[in-house]
């Protein structure tokens, strides 16, 4: 849907200061985040996650659609002490887009 991705890209703002996408996308104050549907969290090469990060990592996390929802909803709720400085989105349509935008980048 490109009205939602058009949307997400919006909803990314809130989010730049920290993390890259796109080519040559490095890793900053957090992770690049290319493909990160679908993927593993805690797994991109080079950056230092935080120690609960790394034990849900080390548990199995994945980031599905689901997961990184509820995480951007809260989280210093979803992930107890995690480095991550952000408040969280509060609306279930910018948790939607910025998922559908997130999804045009792949690895
Ligand atoms: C981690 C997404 C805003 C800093 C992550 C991860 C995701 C993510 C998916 C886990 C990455 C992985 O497992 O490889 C987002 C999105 C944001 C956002 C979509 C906006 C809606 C921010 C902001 C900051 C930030 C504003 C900085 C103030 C970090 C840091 C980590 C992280 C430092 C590592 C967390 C840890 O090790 O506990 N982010 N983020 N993020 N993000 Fe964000």
């Amino acid at each position: 849907d490109p009205q939602l991705v058009a949307k997400g890209e919006k909803v990314f703002r809130k989010c730049q200061a920290c993390h890259k996408v796109g080519d040559k996308a490095k890793n900053g104050i957090g992770p690049h985040l290319n493909g990160i549907i679908g993927r593993a969290a805690g797994s991109v090469d080079g950056f230092r996650y935080s120690k609960p990060l790394t034990a849900r990592a080390e548990e199995g996390l994945v980031w599905t659609p689901e997961e990184l929802s509820a995480f951007l909803a809260s989280p210093k709720s979803y992930l107890k002490g995690t480095k991550m400085a952000f408040n969280g989105l509060r609306k279930e349509a910018d948790l939607e887009a910025i998922t559908a935008y997130l999804s045009t980048f792949t690895e």
